[in-house]
């Protein structure tokens, strides 16, 4: 092995070496994986519509979140964490005796495709909704909320 050779496996190994330690090093930061209690759930129209919502929203629209155990390696973590604590801030069908002021923009939510979330889905592929899925849920969502619908906020601080 010549010079250059030997100069660059050391850098290799040690770049590597770095690496690992980088990823050991982050894993100390610290991610909140809670699930708060449910303080009230929206009143659902059919309990089609909640394992419709269940499967699709709950993880990032609820207080019963399953945390999957990549959510628990940096920096993975920090995303999916990210997703659900802004998701819950948004809108969140456990806390329905806050004001979920989002919940006026669900149906477009779920007929432009914008949730849930790509990058969720590459994860749940079961989430995906079907065209009739999707149907389904916007319809029993408008009966949910029509019936159910989020209380005003009274003078405080927006949470959004
Ligand atoms: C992987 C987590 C995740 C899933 C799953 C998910 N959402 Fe969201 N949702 C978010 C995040 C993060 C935001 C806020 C940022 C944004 O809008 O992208 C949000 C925002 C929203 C908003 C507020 C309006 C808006 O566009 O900002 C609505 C309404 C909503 N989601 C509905 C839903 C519904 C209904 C489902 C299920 C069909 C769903 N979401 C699934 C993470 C998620």
């Amino acid at each position: 092995m010549n010079t250059q050779d030997r100069k660059f496996k050391r850098t290799f190994i040690w770049t590597g070496l770095g690496l690992v330690g980088l990823f050991i090093l982050i894993q100390l930061i610290p991610v909140t994986h809670d699930n708060p209690t449910v303080t009230q759930e929206i009143q659902w129209n059919s309990s089609e519509t909640r394992a419709l919502a269940q499967d699709a929203c709950f993880d990032c629209h609820s207080n019963e979140t399953v945390w999957p155990w990549y959510s628990y390696v940096a920096p993975v973590s920090w995303r999916v964490a990210g997703h659900v604590h802004e998701g819950r801030q948004r809108l969140n069908f456990s806390e329905w005796d806050q004001p979920n002021e989002n919940a006026h923009e669900i149906i477009e939510a779920i007929t432009s495709g914008e949730m849930p979330l790509r990058d969720y889905l590459l994860m749940h592929p079961e989430a995906q909704l079907t065209d009739e899925g999707t149907q389904v849920l916007a319809a029993g969502l408008e009966q949910t909320l029509a019936a159910d619908p989020p209380i005003e906020r009274q003078g405080r601080p927006r949470r959004d």
